[in-house]
């Protein structure tokens, strides 16, 4: 199955992905992990390096997920900050949060260490700064909260040190982290296979099954037998409802700038808006430049096709503060948003005991895929981990408050009310080449795709995970639902989950 993300992030132009063969034959492994993204890799090098013989599995080629399209800031400062973590999970569980997500950033350096890999990883500073100068304390307050949670060198500065950009008073947060995510986990795969871990691409999972008989089967009739089973897949295909109660999709878009080398000072920037913009650097394809990679602009998977104004908008927001060259790279992706702030990591909820589960990544996607593989390594070894009662799936989350729950469940009453609603268009004949439209059919909707020589690829609308109506994402050429996020390509192939099933096929017509 072909991936169809039609941006291209930096880091898949700039590092070589290892391509892996697809499973032809029946085989077996002490552990088998669907999915091969940083939560895959990380799990399947640990447990290599425990010595369970592993067997990952993945639909694309390996990395192609969410990790190919992230920023890679490596942060314990928390993405939904701090006062907020303590309202949810209490002063211990913030506490918690910041230990272990500064532990996942020490444990890739110790790998990258002693794995000799060279993907760029440096030590900077991150900061926090509000867009109108805070005049309501809220850094303060923050301040506050990250020194309970036990980070006690964060500080109050006068601004974040960028030239020509007064944020105004700042936090800044020591010891946070950046990399090359693509050549790091490039060289974990290639170390899982020296471990004698097996890697099949190419290998779509359509069954996964726990108990004495734990497998999961793919979409050519393999099996895979194991005595244990990881989901990693960002978005859980073994679970049909309870985790897709407790997260949200949103769709983030990233800008990439050439900016004249060290105009800008190496550290992670962040804003206090919701959504709020990232902001790092990493080299850039010359000795004269950096870039400047700059994402923000979030909305719910499925719920807007704006991304080129969104882009835009990210562009001049940049322009304003930022002394920019051409812009480089363009691209969005995927983040699973937990109501709680934090994963879910460990046993799957309502499950046998040896299936594993790591989601709900939120914009700390490569700290959660490492926590994923530190903490599932030990459950599956038998240990104890500090972390584990923090992210435990099952786990009855909060909210962040009533209003916001009441809106969730009114916005996906309004997902389901599409069925009712009149299509983008009446007719498959007004389908612009290189787009696609949802028609009404009858009763029924029909996904209409009109490639760029006019031919008509018909499919139903309805995604096959809870029948929620897909819709057109004109930036990825993708079909996106906006219920729980599942993804198809134009074809109405499936790329991302929950949904494992394509979108049916239904007739197909040329256009005059
Ligand atoms: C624009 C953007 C910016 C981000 N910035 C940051 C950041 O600065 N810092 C940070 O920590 N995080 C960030 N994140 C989040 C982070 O990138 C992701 O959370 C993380 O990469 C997810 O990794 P994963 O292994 O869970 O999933 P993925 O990388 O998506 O891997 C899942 C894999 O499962 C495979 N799969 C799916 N279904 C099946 C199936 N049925 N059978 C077989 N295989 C299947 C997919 O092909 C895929 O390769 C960002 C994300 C985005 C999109
Ligand atoms: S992803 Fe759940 S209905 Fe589509």
């Amino acid at each position: 199955m072909e991936h169809s993300g039609i941006t291209q992030s930096v880091w898949q132009a700039t590092a070589a992905r290892p391509d892996f063969s697809p499973l032809t034959q029946d085989t077996s492994a002490d552990v088998v992990i669907v999915g091969a993204g940083i939560a895959g890799l990380t799990t399947a090098y640990l447990l290599c390096r425990e010595g369970k013989s592993v067997a990952v599995v993945d639909s694309g080629p390996i990395l192609s997920g969410e990790t190919e399209r992230t920023t890679a800031h490596l942060a314990n400062a928390m993405d939904d900050r701090f006062v907020e973590l303590e309202r949810m999970h209490g002063v211990d569980g913030a506490r918690l949060a910041a230990e272990s997500h500064g532990a996942a950033i020490d444990r890739i350096e110790r790998i990258i260490r002693e794995e000799g890999i060279e993907c760029d990883f440096k030590r900077v500073d991150g900061y926090l700064f509000t867009p109108d100068r805070d005049p309501s304390g809220l850094l303060e307050e923050e301040k506050a909260a990250a020194q309970r949670a036990g980070l006690s060198d964060v500080e109050l500065v006068a601004s974040a040190p960028l030239p020509g950009f007064n944020t105004g008073p700042a936090l800044r947060f020591p010891n946070q982290a950046q990399f090359h995510p693509l050549r790091y986990l490039a060289a974990l795969a290639k170390a899982i296979t020296r471990d004698g871990g097996k890697i099949y691409a190419h290998t779509h999972i359509v069954e996964t099954k726990g108990g004495d008989d734990a497998h999961v089967r793919t979409s050519s009739g393999r099996m895979i037998t194991a005595d244990a089973v990881v989901i990693a897949t960002n978005s859980p295909i073994n679970d049909r409802v309870t985790i897709h109660t407790k997260q949200t999709a949103y769709r983030t878009y990233v800008v990439a700038f050439r900016i004249k080398r060290g105009s800008v000072p190496a550290a992670l920037y962040w804003d206090t808006l919701d959504p709020y913009h990232y902001v790092r650097l990493t080299e850039g394809e010359d000795a004269d430049h950096d870039l400047l990679i700059v994402g923000g602009e979030d909305h719910r998977t499925g719920q807007a096709d704006d991304g080129e104004e969104r882009f835009n908008r990210l562009e001049e927001w940049t322009r304003e503060r930022f002394s920019t060259k051409a812009v480089a790279f363009r691209w969005s992706g995927q983040v699973q948003e937990p109501v709680d702030c934090l994963g879910f990591i460990g046993r799957n909820p309502l499950d046998r005991e040896n299936v594993y589960v790591a989601t709900g990544d939120s914009g700390q996607g490569m700290t959660h895929g490492t926590l994923a593989g530190i903490i599932i390594t030990d459950l599956i070894a038998g240990r104890e981990n500090p972390w584990k009662r923090l992210y435990e799936p099952a786990r009855s989350s909060g909210v962040r408050d009533l209003g916001e729950f009441v809106k969730d469940g009114a916005n996906m009453a309004l997902q389901y009310a599409k069925w009712l609603m009149p299509g983008d268009t009446d007719n498959e004949m007004d389908v612009p080449r290189g787009s696609g439209a949802v028609i009404r059919q009858g009763a029924g909707k029909i996904a209409v795709y009109c490639d760029e020589e006019g031919h008509l690829h018909e499919c139903s609308a309805v995604c096959p995970h809870l029948g929620g109506i897909v819709s057109w994402n004109g930036t990825e050429k993708t079909w996106d639902c906006p219920v729980h996020g599942s993804r198809f390509d134009h074809f109405g192939n499936v790329i991302s989950g929950p949904a494992k099933e394509n979108l049916e096929p239904v007739h197909v017509a040329a256009k005059g």
